[in-house]
């Protein structure tokens, strides 16, 4: 089975929580594309979709599925979405695509979050995947000078690459996240930088995640 084959498994078996006639909101990445493919079939189903970036939205959109702005919406029955690491507790590394901010604003409003990914994404300890920051232009440099006074690792502002929000990525190499969740706090302290891509206070709530041997349920 190819790491595609498994992103399509798990992208359909998600839609087994998609809850019919309301909003739900959806990820970004090649996973939530495959997603986006498999929710086509069932979009008469659902009221519609609340997207956590730009390109997500055109991408919903070319399928005929109704976008909801996130501030006219009373819930989201479920936010689905990839990650680029996870660990045993469901806590994430997420932001490889650079929309982590809006990521994080859907899956903190929904009401559970079912992340889709193939098997090489469930690590031990995460950190390997280099942990993306979003970062206003003008405070790179003193973020990159409290990231490495206070969490360590090395920042790397991402080349070519400005968010849907106008900003910077910097992406801090060499972490090891042993306490997901703290880290996530001490970030959450910087001035200037608007989001980080560790989502452990609020990690995924099921992990769908594909094996050579079928998708594997993994709860938090
Ligand atoms: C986008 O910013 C990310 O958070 C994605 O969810 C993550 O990079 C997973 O992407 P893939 O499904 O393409 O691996």
């Amino acid at each position: 089975m190819t790491q595609d084959e498994m992103k399509q498994a798990v992208a359909q078996e998600a839609l087994k929580y998609v809850a019919k006639d309301t909003i739900i909101g959806v990820g970004t990445g090649s996973t939530a594309n495959f997603f986006i493919d498999a929710l086509a079939s069932m979009k008469n189903d659902i009221k519609g979709c609340v997207a956590s970036s730009i390109v997500t939205q055109k991408n919903l959109e070319s399928h005929g599925i109704k976008i909801f702005d996130l501030n006219t919406v009373e819930a989201i029955s479920v936010y689905i979405d990839g990650a680029d690491e996870s660990d045993a507790k469901l806590n994430l590394i997420k932001g490889g695509g650079g929309a982590l901010t809006r990521e994080k604003i859907v899956a903190s409003v929904a009401d559970k979050f079912i992340c889709i990914a193939d098997e090489s994404k469930l690590v031990n300890v995460m950190g390997d995947f280099p942990l993306p920051v979003e970062v206003i232009p003008m405070a790179v440099n003193h973020v990159k000078h409290q990231i490495t006074k206070i969490i360590g690792g090395t920042p790397f502002v991402r080349e070519n690459f400005i968010t849907d929000n106008g900003n910077l990525i910097v992406d801090i190499k060499g972490l090891k996240i042993t306490d997901p969740k703290a880290m996530e706090i001490q970030l959450n302290n910087i001035v200037g930088m608007v989001t980080n891509g560790l989502f452990a206070n609020r990690g995924a709530d099921i992990l769908l995640l594909g094996t050579p041997k079928g998708v594997r349920v993994i709860e938090g």
